[in-house]
């Protein structure tokens, strides 16, 4: 590194530094600088937030609603604990002999506070349900690291990858790319699920994709280990061949391109799963993976002492001290908008996810219609930019001007999303020209968040609408985690603003035909609906929204102990 270089973090520059402080150690970087940080946000001023008498009927009104999502987010949290079924479970755990998914998690991971990625992926599909994807995606700590994992669970058909599946292990990946994460995959897998199989080959972002970045990560220095744990049929096949380091199950694990019953057909002759793939002919034979193991549970210990020859720094461990909210987190259900009509002041929520409820505001006075400032969660410094109502000409401004100070700072985003749609036409010139210097100022910060290379995290608390949400860190710009709460509503449309009296004067003649499509809209703009499709990273209950946000923000930190992140090449199997 130079005299007086540029400290690297991943693909950002965190700051010019001095050489001796920089590499691993870089004083801007550690635990140090984090207490500094910890120091000046204590004298933060805390954010008034009782709720006033006088907006109990809308907390009220929020409270019945969220209950209801709370009911919907539990049950769809059983319905996706059996994977697929109490028959699958039998066939996998006795006649395979083989660990469930979570067994398979609990063994791998040093505990179970693992962060769960899209759990309702992959149900209410057109092609049905599709429990989880058919796969667990998420980020735990193997030996102190933070580690993406990617697990197929072969109770859901055979392990068998759905387009839902391949969508989520994509994600996954990018997740790991994005915060640097080694990833392990726990391959189980049938392959392709046939009957969908156009929607699974041939485009960009299919199947092939998950080899694709199997080799773009190692380029990246991005580690990945597999374990082979049940069979890896055709596509499946890759995975663990494609990986760095590889382990298979004896008498569980297979590696091959087409299975017995298809060499059956093809040639006539019987042959073994062992014989034809098995761990003796892949780890003494083929050489396509590196550890063989005798049972399971070895496996995962193998894999865990692969994560420790990374070479990686575990978090420090100095980092757990921090102040609770000074207002109940419990209170958030009562604030979580059941419409925009039903939005108050966002600092309330504010005041329930930030460390001592404490927020240096920014730009206070100007632009109120965003609220912008310096806070911490979980002792981690963010700058915070939350919608407090339609995001105006100088709200716009002063985002665009936060975000980046937040980017030149290196301090991560945190967007809490509450949107609406506009008015598409103005009622009159004085209108039109205001919402055009609107757009205007909107597409600054629309900029400015595309552009900002710091983390980002975006939780939509409330509406998810029009361009607004654009400005807000949607899906479209890559935050490194989005998640909803389950009152949230996702739509180029705020279909809570639609009424039959509005729709008759633009022409509308049939009501049942205006219900109809209505309730396939709120359907459709509904948080599950989204999470099913992996528009999102997983629907949040608003009282864990801080501990997962703790969470991500430590994860994303992991890439600052991290090593030159410079692309090289990819590791080539030999
Ligand atoms: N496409 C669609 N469905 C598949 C499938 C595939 N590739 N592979 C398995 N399934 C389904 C089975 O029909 C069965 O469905 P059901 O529960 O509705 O009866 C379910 O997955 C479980 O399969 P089963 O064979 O009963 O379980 P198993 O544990 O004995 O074996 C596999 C699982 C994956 C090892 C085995 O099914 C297999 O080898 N499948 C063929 C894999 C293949 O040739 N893939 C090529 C893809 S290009």
């Amino acid at each position: 590194m130079a005299a007086l270089g540029l400290c690297r973090v991943g693909s950002h520059v965190l700051a010019r530094c001095q050489p001796a402080l920089c590499g691993s150690q870089c004083s801007l970087l550690s635990g140090q600088a984090a207490g500094g940080h910890r120091r000046g946000a204590q004298s933060f001023p805390v954010i008034p937030g009782d709720i006033l008498p006088i907006y109990r009927h809308v907390y009220e009104a929020n409270t019945r609603n969220s209950d209801s999502c709370r009911h919907r987010f539990l049950e769809l949290q059983e319905k996706v604990k059996t994977g697929g079924g109490e028959k699958a479970v039998v066939r996998h755990t006795q006649r395979n002999k083989k660990l469930l998914v979570r067994e398979r998690l609990k063994r791998l991971l040093d505990d179970e506070t693992f962060l769960e990625l899209s759990p309702f992926a992959g149900l209410g599909l057109p092609y049905g349900d599709v429990p989880s994807a058919g796969c667990l995606t998420g980020i735990g700590k193997i030996c102190g690291i933070w580690c993406m994992f990617i697990a197929t669970d072969a109770t859901v058909k055979g392990g068998t990858a759905y387009p839902i599946s391949v969508k989520k292990q994509l994600r996954a990946q990018e997740i790991a790319i994005q915060n640097r994460l080694p990833a392990v995959y726990l391959v189980d897998s049938g392959g392709a699920f046939l009957p969908l199989q156009s929607q699974l080959f041939p485009d960009k972002e299919h199947g092939g994709k998950v080899f694709y970045n199997e080799a773009m990560m190692s380029a990246l220095r991005i580690p990945q280990v597999a374990v082979v744990c049940g069979s890896c049929t055709a596509g499946g096949a890759y995975i663990p061949t494609m990986a760095e380091e590889a382990i298979i199950v004896d008498r569980i694990g297979t590696i091959f391109l087409a299975g017995p019953p298809l060499v059956k057909a093809a040639t006539g002759e019987d042959v073994s799963p062992e014989d034809l793939g098995g761990a003796r002919l892949h780890s003494r034979v083929s050489g396509c993976v590196d550890h063989f193991a005798s049972t399971e549970s070895d496996a995962y210990s193998y894999a865990r002492m692969i994560v420790s020859t990374l070479n990686y720094d575990p978090e420090p461990g100095d980092r757990a001290q921090f102040e609770d909210p000074v207002y109940s987190t419990e209170e958030l259900a009562g604030l979580a908008p059941r419409d925009y009509r039903h939005t108050l002041d966002v600092k309330l929520i504010l005041g329930r996810l930030l460390d001592g409820s404490k927020l240096l505001e920014f730009k206070a006075d100007y632009g109120t219609t965003l609220v912008t400032g310096f806070a911490s969660v979980e002792g981690n410094l963010v700058g915070i930019v939350a919608n407090n109502g339609a995001l105006t000409h100088d709200a716009a401004l002063k985002g665009s001007h936060f975000v980046q100070i937040c980017n030149q700072r290196d301090i991560p985003l945190l967007f809490l999303q509450n949107t609406t749609s506009l008015d598409l036409l103005p009622p009159n010139v004085s209108k039109a020209e205001e919402l055009t210097n609107r757009l205007k100022a909107q597409a600054s910060m629309i900029a400015a968040v595309a552009c900002a290379t710091v983390p980002k995290i975006t939780v939509v608390i409330g509406g998810c609408h029009g361009g607004e949400s654009f400005a807000m860190c949607g899906r479209s710009y890559e935050p490194n985690f989005l998640f909803l709460w389950p009152n949230a509503r996702i739509g180029l449309v705020d279909v809570t603003r639609l009424s039959w009296s509005d729709q008759k004067e633009e022409g509308w003649t049939d009501q049942t035909e205006f219900k109809t499509q209505l309730n396939r809209m709120k359907e459709e703009s509904s948080a599950f609906y989204s999470s099913a499709r992996l528009w999102d990273d997983g629907v949040i209950l608003p009282e864990d929204t801080r501990q997962v946000l703790g969470k991500c923000l430590r994860i994303i930190s992991q890439q600052k102990y991290e090593r030159n992140a410079n692309r090289r090449s990819p590791l080539l199997r030999m």
